[in-house]
């Protein structure tokens, strides 16, 4: 099985892994996207009967990740936690476990439009900004509409998705869509849906410098859009 692709990113050398993260060698940096911790519990206290653990299985996949790569620093691109109320919602030992990875690693978190008023910050280690950026690489929830020539911007938000269809079947996987100067990345949280690279939304953002890296179940593919 096929656990990640590497590439060359400006001086960089960045894996892409099927996990959603990516991971920047230089900088020994995992960064991610969406997260939405508490999302199911948001749905469920909202009277969707939804089982609530979804926060336990996106720790569990953080957990291991970082197990994996090993890295200095980890980047949220936003949307990390689903509501204002969403860490309110976590039970103490959901802080427990976030706050063991948030101590081992510097943890920097980028705020999205989900957790723009998020309530209990305090409660929660590492440091938030709304956005950052580090020599030519810039982390940002939204990506930018014009993004300057000499840096690369990382961002989230859209959840990106592609369909597959094989035979007479659709397939839906998650995706990295890159092109030139940036990256969009796929949503690493366990209850998010996705939106597919062929709707409305991402025709201002794909032209022909643009390539996805698809998130199969044992392979990961790059493929143009255009
Ligand atoms: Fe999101």
């Amino acid at each position: 099985m096929q656990n990640n692709l590497k590439k060359k990113i400006l001086n960089y050398d960045i894996y892409f892994d099927k996990t959603g993260v990516l991971f920047i060698e230089q900088t020994k940096t995992i960064v991610l996207a969406d997260l939405h911790f508490g999302k199911a519990k948001s749905l469920n206290l909202s009277g969707f009967q939804i089982p609530p653990y979804d926060i336990k299985e996106t720790l569990y996949k953080l957990k291991k990740v970082i197990e994996i790569y090993k890295p200095r620093r980890v980047i949220t691109l936003g949307d990390n936690f689903h509501d204002r109320f969403s860490i309110l919602n976590m039970n103490n030992q959901e802080i427990i476990e976030l706050n063991k990875i948030t101590e081992t690693v510097d943890f920097k978190w980028v705020t999205g439009n989900h957790d723009k008023k998020l309530f209990s910050k305090d409660k929660i280690g590492g440091k938030f900004f709304n956005s950052f950026q580090e020599n030519d690489l810039s982390f940002k929830h939204i990506k930018s509409k014009d993004n300057s020539k000499d840096s690369f911007e990382f961002s989230g938000h859209f959840h990106p998705k592609t369909i597959i269809k094989i035979n007479n079947s659709s397939y839906s996987y998650k995706c990295f869509v890159v092109s030139r100067d940036f990256c969009i990345l796929p949503s690493f949280g366990h209850f998010t849906g996705g939106i597919d690279v062929k709707s409305k939304v991402f025709s201002d953002i794909i032209d022909k410098n643009t390539f996805l890296i698809i998130l199969g179940k044992t392979k990961i593919a790059q493929q143009k859009v255009i």
